[in-house]
C-alpha cells in the first residue's frame, strides 16, 4: 500500500509539522534550556521567517518534505535552504542564489566538486569500487603511508572510520587498551562528535543532557581555554591572557584533576577549539608534561583543524605537544565522502586480538582514494601556505573592522579558522546572540553563509583554496552587515 495515501503517515507527518517546535520546547521544559551551542538554533523565529517569506515557492515545498520524512533535530531538520550546486567555494540553491560558503562544516578545504578529485574517483570507481574487510586494497595502504609520513613523529600506525565521531571512539578504545585504565578527561562546551562515545567525552548539553544518557563513566571534564570569558575568572588583556596574573590556572587545573584522580587513560581535546578559541602559549606543553607524570596519554581531535586549516598541516605543530593519538575526519573524505582516521604512536598497537574499529568501509578503496587525493591537492597546491596568508590578511582586517564595529568584542584567528565575538557591551562582554542572528541572516542575503558558534561567535572557516580578492568581498559582506544591524539597533 501507499504510505502516502494511508491516513497514518498523513497523520504523523501532521503531527510533527504542529508538534515540531513544542515538541522540542516541552523536551527542554523538563530541564534547564541547554546553553547555545557551537551550532546556530534551527527553531528561532529568525529562522522560521527566513524560511516563510525569503525562499520561493518550490524550495519551501522542497523545506516541507524535507521535514516531513527527516527525523527532526537541533542543528539539522528543519533546514535553512536547499543546495543544488557545490562548486569551489560556492553553494548554489534551488533559485539559483549563491554563496560563499565560509562554513562548509570544515570538509571543503580544497573546495567542491575539485576537478582532480572527481577524476580520481571515477577512475577508482571503475576500477575498484569496495574491498571486504578481510582483504586490503592498494589505496587503503597508500592512505596509512602518507598520513604517516605527514603527521609529527612518532605517530606511525593508522585505523579509518566512517565518522570523526567513530574515530574518537576508536582513539578511545586504544586508551583503555594501553592503559587499562577508562578515565577519561575533556572540555566543557566541546564537540567531539554526536555517538554515546564523543557525546560523553563532548561537553555540549545538546549532545548529552536531557532523555540522551545515560553517557559513559568516567568521563571527567574541566573548563576549557576561552581567555576572552576566562571560566576561572582572570581578566584578559584584549583578549590575550595575562599569564603574570593567571599562571595559567586553566593549564594547571588538568594537571591536578589527573593527579587527583591518578588514573585516567586520556586527555582528549582540540589543540585549537574550532569555535575558534586558541590555548594560552605554552598550555600543551604544560598538559602534555602532566599527562607524562601521570601515565594519561593525549588524543588530539584535529577532525575540524587538521590538513592546513590554521595555516599548518596540523594545528598541534603550532602547540609544541605531539600527541599520543590524533584524529582526523572532515576535509580528509574531500568534501566528497565520508572519511575519517585515527593515527597513533606505534606502541599502541596493542588490541591485535580485539576488534577496535571494525568497519563496514574500513578500507574501502573509494573513500581512501578520497583521502589520499585531498592530500595531494592540499600538498601540490600549496593550499597550507595559502590558509596562513589569506587568514593573516584576513585577521588584520578583522581587527581593522573590530575598531569601527562596536559589535565585536574579540577577534581571533589562526589560518582560515577566524572568529568574531558580538557583544552588546565591550566592558560586560555581554553575547550579542540576537545581533548575531541578525548579522548572519543579512549576510546570507548578501551572499556569505557561515556558521555562527556558542551563539555569538561568527567563525568564518572557508575553504583552503579561497583567494585574497575572493577573502575580500566576504568581509565586506561581513562588514556591511554588521554595519546595517548596528544602524537597525541605535
Ligand atoms: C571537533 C570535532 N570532533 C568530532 C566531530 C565529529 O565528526 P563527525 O561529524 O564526522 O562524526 C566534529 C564534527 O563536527 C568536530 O567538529
Amino acid at each position: 500500500m501507499n504510505k502516502r495515501a494511508t491516513g497514518r503517515a498523513t497523520g504523523r507527518a501532521t503531527g510533527r509539522a504542529t508538534g515540531r517546535a513544542t515538541g522540542h520546547a516541552t523536551g527542554h521544559a523538563t530541564g534547564p534550556t541547554p546553553p547555545p551551542p557551537e551550532g546556530e538554533s534551527n527553531l528561532s523565529p529568525r529562522r522560521q521567517a527566513w524560511g516563510g517569506a525569503g525562499l520561493d515557492a518550490a524550495t519551501r515545498a522542497l523545506l516541507d518534505e524535507d521535514s516531513r520524512y527527516f527525523l527532526h533535530q537541533s542543528l539539522s531538520t528543519p533546514c535553512l535552504d536547499v543546495v543544488r550546486k557545490a562548486e569551489g567555494i560556492w553553494i548554489e540553491d534551488m533559485a539559483g542564489r549563491r554563496y560563499m560558503d565560509f562554513h562548509g562544516n570544515n570538509v571543503h578545504h580544497i573546495g567542491y566538486g575539485h576537478p582532480r578529485l572527481v577524476a580520481a574517483l571515477k577512475r577508482q570507481l571503475d576500477e575498484l569500487p569496495f574491498a571486504p574487510r578481510r582483504f586490503t586494497a592498494e589505496p587503503a595502504i597508500a592512505l596509512a603511508r602518507k598520513l604517516v609520513e605527514i603527521t609529527p613523529e612518532p605517530l606511525g600506525k593508522v585505523l579509518f572510520a566512517p565518522s570523526g565521531s567513530d574515530a574518537i571512539e576508536i582513539a578511545l578504545k586504544i586508551a583503555r587498551a594501553a592503559t587499562g585504565r577508562f578515565k577519561t578527561v575533556s572540555f566543557w562546551d566541546s564537540f567531539h562528535g554526536a555517538g554515546f562515545g564523543g557525546a560523553s567525552v563532548g561537553g555540549e548539553a545538546t549532545f548529552r543532557s536531557g532523555a540522551i544518557g545515560p553517557l559513559l563513566p568516567g568521563t571527567e571534564h574541566v573548563a576549557p581555554y576561552t581567555c576572552y570569558r576566562c571560566p576561572y575568572g582572570y581578566k584578559d588583556i584584549d583578549g590575550k591572557p595575562d599569564l603574570d596574573v593567571c599562571h595559567m590556572t586553566c593549564a594547571g587545573f588538568v594537571g591536578y584533576v589527573l593527579e587527583r584522580e591518578g588514573d585516567v587513560a586520556a586527555v582528549v581535546a582540540e589543540p585549537m577549539r574550532a569555535v575558534p578559541y586558541f590555548p594560552p602559549p605554552g598550555f600543551w606543553r604544560e598538559v602534555r608534561k602532566a599527562c607524562d607524570r601521570h601515565g594519561t596519554l593525549l588524543i588530539f581531535d584535529e577532525i575540524p583543524s587538521g590538513l592546513g586549516k590554521t595555516g599548518r598541516m596540523f594545528a598541534c605543530e603550532h602547540v609544541d605537544a605531539v600527541p599520543d593519538i590524533l584524529v582526523l575526519g572532515k576535509a580528509l573524505g574531500g568534501a566528497a565522502v565520508p572519511l575519517a582516521a585515527v593515527v597513533a604512536r606505534p606502541e599502541l598497537d596493542v588490541s591485535g586480538d580485539r576488534a577496535i574499529g571494525h568497519y563496514t568501509h574500513e578500507k574501502n578503496p573509494v573513500l581512501c582514494r578520497a583521502g589520499l587525493t585531498t592530500i595531494e591537492i592540499i600538498e601540490d597546491e600549496g593550499l597550507v601556505d595559502n590558509a596562513r596568508t589569506v587568514g593573516a590578511r584576513a585577521l588584520e582586517r578583522l581587527n581593522e573592522m573590530r575598531r569601527r564595529h562596536p559589535l565585536i568584542g574579540d577577534v581571533r584567528g589562526l589560518g582560515l579558522m577566524l572568529g568574531v565575538e558580538l557583544v552588546a557591551d565591550r566592558e560586560a562582554k555581554t553575547p550579542a546572540n540576537e545581533a548575531a542572528e541578525a548579522v548572519l541572516y543579512r549576510a546570507l542575503e548578501g551572499g556569505l553563509s557561515f556558521k555562527l558558534s556558542m551563539g555569538n561567535v561568527i567563525a568564518l572557516t572557508p575553504p583552503l583554496i579561497v583567494t585574497a580578492a575572493e577573502m575580500d568581498t566576504a568581509l565586506d559582506i561581513l562588514d556591511e552587515s554588521l554595519a546595517a544591524e548596528e544602524t537597525t539597533r541605535s
